[in-house]
């Protein structure tokens, strides 16, 4: 059995819901074992994140419903066969894992159609959130009888709004948990450090992270990052031998136990000693990084710290001669998007993007502030006002993306603004991203976990 927070947690947070969503029921459909090649070998499961905020349990194949007019809440489930213990255990029963969620109503899993059935027989609201999964996006199809091929437009917006209000102000028992993933995230990117030098293997090591994020909590937060080549963002390749000269950068994270994440990236030279043209550019991340940090507080937006870092962006790459002109303007329009491809950073939480199956626009933006389309800001991912427990991860980077240069060469774009006669000279540079975990507190802000080595000192220094 997963570990659980006190029941009153459960039964508060479907109180709230239930609160500002009003009526109707609520269906929450937990996840299935999700087969890798042949039904009988599963990947590992992975419950549902909000199934996980109001009903806890990290077992399959069952389900939940919050009756917010008659203000109760039900669980759908089998219990375990004989067939079942012979080769999995004995197991709690349905019954008894709802207790400890503070959960008194239980039914057998068919039930649940007949449950829905009769609600909207009697014309009640049936709340329900984006099926993210073929098989529940069936099976809610099923117990609705909406076509499956559109019940992604039939989801409740004020289910959906309920839940990114209750989620993205995480409670102290969370920002513990948050904390504890940060422990392990900060190990995974500590060991790797030790071990940044000529020769060794990428495989090895994201192999070595992955391990130790299975070994303390519940895995890794997303599949890790770990490559020579920093410009491709999300570079899942593992391919390569590290070569003195060259810089590795590691974006990886954990879940603890009970599936909270962590999101670190760090960029580090090979053998510990960045080249001049290396250190140049990792000041400028490093002081994006540092500044935005320094200026998160609630009641800011955090569109306007995504501005802030990529003026700090532009102002370095000016100073470097790669840029020119108008710094405010320059970010403004979106030239240092050359550079900083993407948005400074996201919710975390139960989700490493958290909350981003119940669709982004609803995570990240609300009627204050709608997202851009100006490239560049249009990836920003959270945009809307800082509030205390939220957390954020804080992600600027420089990037020079050999096809992209060329394609904003040829078109001539922002010439006002970028020197591209020098951003030639960095063609093979790669790319440097240094990522962090900020919780908003009532005054300011707070890192979450230990500290993880960042300035170009203290890598030297762990690396060796
Ligand atoms: N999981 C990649 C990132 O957002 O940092
Ligand atoms: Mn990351
Ligand atoms: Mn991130």
């Amino acid at each position: 059995m997963n570990p659980l927070f006190e029941r009153s947690v459960y039964v508060s947070r479907r109180d709230r819901l239930a609160e500002a969503v009003g009526h109707g029921i609520a269906v929450f459909l937990g996840n299935h074992e999700a087969p890798m090649n042949y039904p009988d070998n599963t990947y590992n499961f992975r419950q549902d994140s909000d199934f996980l905020y109001f009903f806890g349990l990290s077992v399959a194949d069952i389900a939940a419903v919050i009756d917010f007019d008659a203000r109760k809440s039900m669980i759908f489930g089998n219990d375990f066969g004989i067939d079942d213990v012979i080769w999995m255990g004995d197991q709690p029963t349905v019954a008894s894992l709802a207790e400890k969620v503070g959960v008194s109503e239980t039914h057998p899993f068919a039930m649940l159609a007949d449950f829905i059935q009769q609600a909207r027989q009697q014309g009640r609201k049936v709340h329900f959130t984006p099926p993210y999964r073929g098989d529940n996006q069936i099976l809610l199809a099923n117990l609705t009888g909406i076509n499956v091929n559109t019940i992604r437009d039939e989801v409740s917006l004020e289910l959906i709004k309920g839940i990114v209000t209750l989620r993205s102000a995480k409670e102290q028992c969370e920002i513990d948990e948050m904390d504890k993933a940060c422990e392990i995230g900060v190990r995974m990117h500590t060991a790797v450090m030790r071990r940044c030098h000529e020769g060794e293997s990428e495989r090895e090591l994201a192999g070595l992270a992955e391990g130790i994020a299975l070994s303390f909590g519940n895995g890794i937060s997303f599949p890790v990052i770990l490559s020579q080549h920093g410009e491709t963002l999300h570079n899942h390749a593992h391919d390569g031998i590290l070569k003195a000269g060259n810089m590795l950068l590691m974006d990886a994270g954990a879940e603890g136990l009970m599936n909270y994440c962590s999101d670190y990236t760090r960029t580090m030279p090979v053998n510990g000693k960045f080249t001049t043209k290396q250190q140049e550019i990792y000041e400028i991340v490093l002081k994006a990084n540092l500044d935005a940090i320094d200026a998160a507080r609630p009641g800011l937006y955090n569109k306007e710290l995504h501005r802030l870092s990529c003026e700090v962006i532009a102002q370095g790459l000016k100073d470097l001669g790669l840029m020119k002109g108008d710094v405010k303007e320059a970010v403004e329009l979106g030239a240092h998007a050359l550079f900083m491809v993407h948005g400074l950073g996201h919710q975390i939480g139960l989700d490493v993007h958290d909350m981003e199956g119940l669709g982004q626009i609803h995570v990240g933006y609300d009627e204050t502030v709608r997202p851009s389309k100006i490239f560049g800001w249009a990836s920003l991912r959270m945009a809307r006002e800082l509030k205390p427990g939220f957390v954020v991860s804080i992600e600027p980077g420089i990037y020079f993306i050999p096809h992209l240069i060329d394609i904003w060469k040829k078109e001539r774009k922002f010439e006002s603004f970028i020197n591209y006669d020098v951003v030639d000279k960095y063609r093979d540079f790669g790319g440097i991203r240094i990522e962090d975990d900020l919780l908003i507190t009532e005054t300011g802000h707070r890192v979450l976990g230990p500290h993880l080595p960042k300035t170009v000192g203290e890598l030297a220094e762990i690396i060796g």
